[in-house]
């Protein structure tokens, strides 16, 4: 089967290269309504926003992983992941920055586009950024443009609950689908006094619980709830008619997202309570980057097999030429 996407194809732009074969029209219009379609880097059917709904529906739990550049997205799209995030968690992960406040649209883009050239098949989610979406609806709803245009997302995501809830609706106004992220959000730690777990009391629970509610109501697709005690994140998760991705807050959500760079082990500066390493990749990246440093000072590296060969005749020739040189 041929591997594109049709979801980045219109009806109208391919009916006609199809000519007059009604054949070829109707085979292609089955195609159309009836995913999967194969994907170019896997050979996974496409996730959409319909795979996502599907899963939800059928009480089937949704995984998220965050991917930053071309070869996470890929190995993320290999292992199976339903929706891929480029999280802002990149500028600390991936970027050295101490937050996520610090990070641009531009940057974000650039991390946006290299992810969605390896992550074909899962669903691509990118983080608006800190200041790219507060100020108006309109610079939210331009930004968001950008990340489809530009970095090739297929949904934003943005932190915040009641006060977003005219954003959230001009985005989705658009035709793009948003991602909500209530209880923990990290682009407002200057104003939380940290990263803190959120809804710990009785009062901030159900402020929690009214955020989560307001974004699905002004139509986000599902809602990342972090870092919030379970038996909230599980009630809220009751309460609502979209799915809550879960990231520090228990098993009663309807999916879990995790930070890649995290699970894997590979940033050390701090690993939080939530995080389940499933490798720890720094020390098996560090032991063989301290191997290659040992194999080059003895010269063990590189050994004939990494080295390119000359035709035997052309070397005989060529150290010829340098004995008459000497
Ligand atoms: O930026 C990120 O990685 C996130 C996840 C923690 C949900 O927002």
């Amino acid at each position: 089967m041929p591997s594109f996407q049709l979801s980045t194809l219109s009806l109208r732009t391919l009916l006609p290269q199809l000519g007059k074969s009604c054949a070829s029209k109707h085979s292609l219009l089955r195609a159309y309504s009836s995913v999967p379609i194969t994907t170019e880097n896997t050979a996974r059917p496409k996730v959409t926003i319909n795979t996502i709904k599907k899963l939800y529906a059928a009480n089937k739990p949704i995984t998220m992983l965050t991917a930053q550049d071309y070869p996470t997205g890929l190995l993320a799209d290999k292992g199976g992941i339903d929706m891929t995030l480029v999280g802002d968690s990149l500028a600390m992960v991936a970027l050295g920055y101490d937050s996520t406040t610090e990070i641009t649209v531009d940057e974000m883009l650039h991390h946006s586009r290299a992810v969605a050239r390896g992550a074909k098949a899962s669903f691509r989610v990118c983080d608006l950024p800190f200041g790219s979406y507060e100020v108006s609806p309109e610079l939210a709803v331009q930004n968001a443009l950008r990340f489809v245009k530009e970095g090739n997302a297929e949904a934003v995501k943005l932190e915040g609950g009641v006060e977003l809830k005219e954003t959230i609706k001009r985005i989705t106004s658009v035709g793009i689908p948003v991602l909500g992220h209530v209880g923990l959000t990290p682009q407002r730690h200057n104003a939380l006094g940290g990263f803190r777990v959120q809804g710990k009391t009785m009062d901030q629970a159900l402020s929690v619980l009214e955020d989560a509610l307001a974004v699905q109501e002004a139509g986000c697709f599902a809602v990342v709830l972090e870092a919030i005690p379970e038996p909230v994140a599980t009630h809220i998760t009751q309460q609502l008619s979209i799915p809550t991705i879960g990231i520090g807050s228990g098993n009663g959500c309807s999916g879990q997202v995790l930070v890649l760079n995290d699970m894997i082990g590979v940033f050390d500066r701090f690993t939080p309570r939530f995080c389940k390493k499933y490798l720890n990749l720094d020390q098996t990246i560090t032991a063989a980057i301290s191997e290659y440093c040992d194999e080059v000072r003895s010269r063990k590296f590189p050994s004939q097999e990494h080295c390119y060969p000359m035709k035997k005749d052309e070397e005989g020739k060529f150290l010829e030429y340098i004995k008459r040189q000497e």
